[in-house]
């Protein structure tokens, strides 16, 4: 199998876990397109979904799901989005396609968090990845600062605001030993809005795709 191929088999294999007459929250990249598209075949069964980024809505709306605003919704049972990276212990980072604030904010409400990736996004550490922070932009070169104290290489990701209007700083070279200490800490910095450390709430499963097929855990 293809990269590309186990990222449609995960997206494939998620479907099971939506319950027909449900809200689901939808994350982004190109492993959850995929479960977009896998949605498709239920759409009429759905109330419809939330959605982590603009460009998640626009495909799910391209399909004929309603897009619902998270504020209208009491009760998300099941979250489905990918990862940058993912520990054994259901850590991840997040935040490549710059969504990782709302994505955060969704499995916040979401009952369980489903990942979905194919087998190259497993780590024994995090941090190989460059971890996105989404910065209040005039707060830029400030936050950079303190990032580089905590050990990491910041690089200012050029050309990109993100859904609510902000800048993402990339850090390289961080050593994320701690993965909940690392989230909190950087969180702390005034003028972060979040961070792409999921610890605090990681995915409650993980659907991995291998050579060889789908593997749940
Ligand atoms: C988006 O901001 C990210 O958190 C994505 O979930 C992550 O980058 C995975 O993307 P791919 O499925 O495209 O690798």
């Amino acid at each position: 199998m293809t990269q590309d191929e186990m990222k449609q088999a995960v997206g494939a294999a998620a479907l099971k876990y939506v319950k027909p007459g449900t809200i689901v929250g939808v994350g982004t990249g190109s492993t959850v397109n995929y479960f977009i598209d896998a949605l498709a075949s239920i759409a009429g069964q759905l109330e419809g979904a939330v959605s982590s980024s603009v460009q998640s809505a626009e495909r799910l709306r391209q399909l004929g799901i309603e897009v619902f605003d998270l504020n209208s919704v009491s009760q998300l049972d099941l979250y489905v989005d990918g990862a940058d990276e993912i520990t054994a212990h259901n850590a991840m980072i997040k935040g490549g396609g710059a969504a990782l604030t709302r994505e955060k904010i969704v499995a916040a409400v979401a009952k369980t968090f489903i990942c979905i990736v194919d087998e190259s996004k497993q780590v024994d550490l995090l941090g190989h990845f460059p971890l996105p922070v989404e910065v209040i932009p005039m707060a830029r070169s400030y936050v950079a600062r303190e990032l580089v104290k905590l050990g990491g290489m910041p690089e200012y990701r050029q050309g990109v605001v993100t859904d609510n209007g902000n800048v993402i700083l990339d850090v390289y070279n961080l050593e994320i030993l701690d993965p909940i200490a690392m989230e909190k800490a950087i969180n702390n910095i005034a003028g972060v809005v979040t961070n792409g450390i999921f610890a605090l709430r990681g995915a409650d499963k993980v659907i991995i795709g291998t050579p060889n097929g789908v593997i749940e855990r």
